[in-house]
């Protein structure tokens, strides 16, 4: 088996999975939302601190599943790229002195590869059988949104070694952006599930009033990238010439708003990118991604599925936010292709490297 270990931001979470047949055989996680909650964001520093005490936590939790018999432990995998450097490195220092105590190989792994692979993580530790049925590879070729905090992109995989970037945005991330509008509104962090359980509470107690009106960003232009803080910064201003303290129906009104144009901007972007002449042939379409778990958006691209007759990929939902599980996916293929990387050579990097998407 694997041990993984992800920290590339603001949850520690360690996971095991079978080098036999990639399921998944043990997965713990601890986030850090109510630490980061006051400050409506991540504080890079508090997030380190956190991984330094909880990633030594959760391995005795690991070492007890496995009645502390660490042999059958193949490789260490760890996310080393994009993400915050003070918190990846705690991941690494870890995953290094694993390596070294148990004689094992190290395994770097690109987080946002980790998203993609979330979609085949055939969950073990769950009764649910339709996640064994889950394919040990992926469809190819695939094009991919992926959507989180960090990143905002539209990529296609062609192979393993070869995913190329086709879209991606010009500024603010979309999950980001539903974590600044929640900031703005004094909801907490993370914004995503909560701006979209208003909404839904919005919707659902005024169904005939139709919600506050935000422009769709980029809405005449037919280049394939995102932009967010156009958007961002309208729902700011309307949200400043309410008066305070918003009601609960504006604050609905609001989330409801955003969420619509939010999610119909991707909408429109993801049409043109299956509309374009060498995207046609494309039989699998997938989301991945923190945010990829928001349900209007879900439902609004699968629609656009049916429509282009693309087959819809999507992680399970407990999968779709940062976890260990993902970077244990990737790891497998990295090893079946014995691609390790020297202990003394591993390094963390904030950003992709460039061959990592071309
Ligand atoms: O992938 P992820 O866990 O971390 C990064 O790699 O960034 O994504 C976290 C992001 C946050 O910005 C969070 O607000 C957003 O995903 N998110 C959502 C939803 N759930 C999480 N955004 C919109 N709707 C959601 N339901
Ligand atoms: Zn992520």
């Amino acid at each position: 088996m694997i041990l993984s270990i992800e920290s590339s931001c603001d949850d520690s979470s360690l996971a095991l999975t079978s080098i036999d047949d990639a399921t998944l055989i043990y997965h713990i996680k601890l986030s850090q939302d109510e630490e980061h909650s006051t400050y409506g964001g991540i504080v890079p520093e508090i997030a380190s601190r956190l991984h330094a005490q909880r990633l030594p936590e959760i391995l005795k939790k690991l070492k007890v599943f496995l009645n502390n018999d660490l042999s059958a432990i193949k490789a260490i995998a760890v996310t080393t790229r994009p993400g915050l450097s003070v918190t990846l490195i705690e991941g690494l220092m870890m995953a290094k002195a694993l390596c070294l105590g148990l004689q094992v190989p190290l395994i770097c792994v690109n987080h946002l590869k980790g998203h993609i692979y979330s979609l085949c993580i055939r969950n073990a530790t769950s009764d649910s059988q339709s996640t064994l049925s889950k394919p040990l590879s992926l469809p190819q070729p695939l094009g991919i949104l992926l959507v989180s905090g960090g990143h905002t992109q539209i990529l296609q995989m062609h192979n393993f070694n070869t995913i190329s970037l086709v879209a991606q945005s010009l500024d603010d991330s979309f999950g980001e952006s539903f974590d600044k509008v929640a900031k703005y509104l004094g909801l907490g962090y993370p914004g995503g599930p909560l701006i979209e359980s208003y909404a839904k509470e919005f919707i659902q107690n005024y169904p005939h009033i139709t919600s506050h009106s935000f422009p769709v960003p980029l809405l005449h232009n037919q280049k394939l990238q995102f932009s967010f803080s156009g958007l961002k910064n309208a729902v700011r201003l309307a949200i400043e010439a309410l008066s305070q303290p918003l009601s609960p129906k504006d604050l609905g009104s609001i989330c409801a708003g955003f969420q619509q144009s939010a999610c119909e901007h991707i909408v429109r972007k993801v049409r043109l990118y299956f509309q374009n002449p060498q995207t046609q042939d494309l039989a699998d379409f997938a989301i991945v991604g923190g945010a990829s778990a928001n349900t209007y958006l879900r439902t609004a691209l699968s629609e656009l599925c049916a429509e282009y007759k693309k087959q819809l990929h999507l992680a399970e939902l407990a999968f779709c936010a940062d976890n260990a599980a993902m970077i244990g996916a990737v790891a497998i293929e990295h090893y079946k292709r014995q691609d390790f990387t020297p202990i003394d050579e591993a390094q963390i990097s904030p950003k992709s490297l460039p061959s990592d998407f071309l």
